[in-house]
């Protein structure tokens, strides 16, 4: 049985005390870790004293992006190893936002997610098709080529480790969501090509998130699914309460 884990992408949002404010308010109200995994992916400046606040509680903190070198003449980049020093656990690798806005390609979020490995970092790799491609009936072929170049060079320990987010580029930010089946159908197709690539242990361990659009009144029918193991969620993540109703759907 896979744990459901339910991870806040804040984006470039909140200011340092609003961060601070939002992890004291829920630190103390999340279900315990065995039930269910909360993790809050913040901006780097706010990761060390979120960590900080949050330590000894069931809330894990990632950050959204890192460079997958460990040190160097990479301006304005964070590696890793930094990231590791402060207590951050998980890392977003290839969210769509990084692929079509800072072109990330396919080989770097590959790198990224070696190098979280290296370091001890959970990585949350990010797939999604355009509009344009499921229009195309290029879904599955385009989300599965990004998992396989994702994971390409991971020994089975590593691959059973990785936690893929299946966001419908088209579902993210619009209020227009992946009806459930919709997206139980990826994140099939996702571990079907998972047990092609490795076997069926791999394949079954692997967490598969569904994110676009995910709030409180669509959280339930949407982690019901059977090859849904939980969420990453943008917008709605941004609020305490509704984070809070968030993660205690995935317990
Ligand atoms: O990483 C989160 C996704 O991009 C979803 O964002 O929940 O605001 O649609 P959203």
């Amino acid at each position: 049985m896979r744990k459901q884990v339910i991870a806040g992408n804040w984006k470039m949002n909140k200011t340092h005390t609003e961060a601070e404010d939002f992890a004291q308010t829920v630190k103390n109200d999340l279900p315990a870790a065995e039930q269910v995994e909360s993790v809050i992916c913040a901006p780097f400046p706010f990761l060390q004293k979120l960590v900080e606040v949050t330590k000894d509680t069931p809330l894990e903190i990632g950050a959204q992006n890192m460079h997958y070198e460990e040190k160097g003449a990479f301006t304005g980049e964070v590696s890793p190893v930094m990231l590791k020093e402060l207590g951050v656990t998980y890392v977003v690798i290839g969210h769509s936002e990084r692929r079509e806005i800072f072109k990330e390609t396919d080989e770097e979020v590959n790198k990224k997610v070696h190098a979280a490995f290296e370091h001890g970092l959970t990585p949350i790799v990010c797939v999604g098709e355009t509009l344009e491609q499921r229009e195309a009936n290029k879904t599955m072929e385009h989300v599965e080529g990004q998992v396989k170049e994702a994971l390409e060079g991971l020994n089975q320990q590593q691959a059973s480790k990785v936690i893929i987010a299946y966001e419908p580029i088209w579902a993210i930010g619009t209020g227009r969501t992946a009806s459930a089946e919709q997206a139980n159908e990826v994140c099939t197709h996702i571990r079907k090509a998972l047990q092609e690539k490795y076997n069926g242990d791999v394949a079954e361990a692997v967490r598969i998130q569904y994110g676009g659009s995910v709030k409180p009144a669509n959280v339930d029918e949407l982690l019901s699914q059977s090859d849904i193991d939980g969420a990453l969620v943008g917008g709605a993540s941004l609020e305490a309460a509704s984070f809070l109703k968030l993660v205690e759907a995935g317990k």
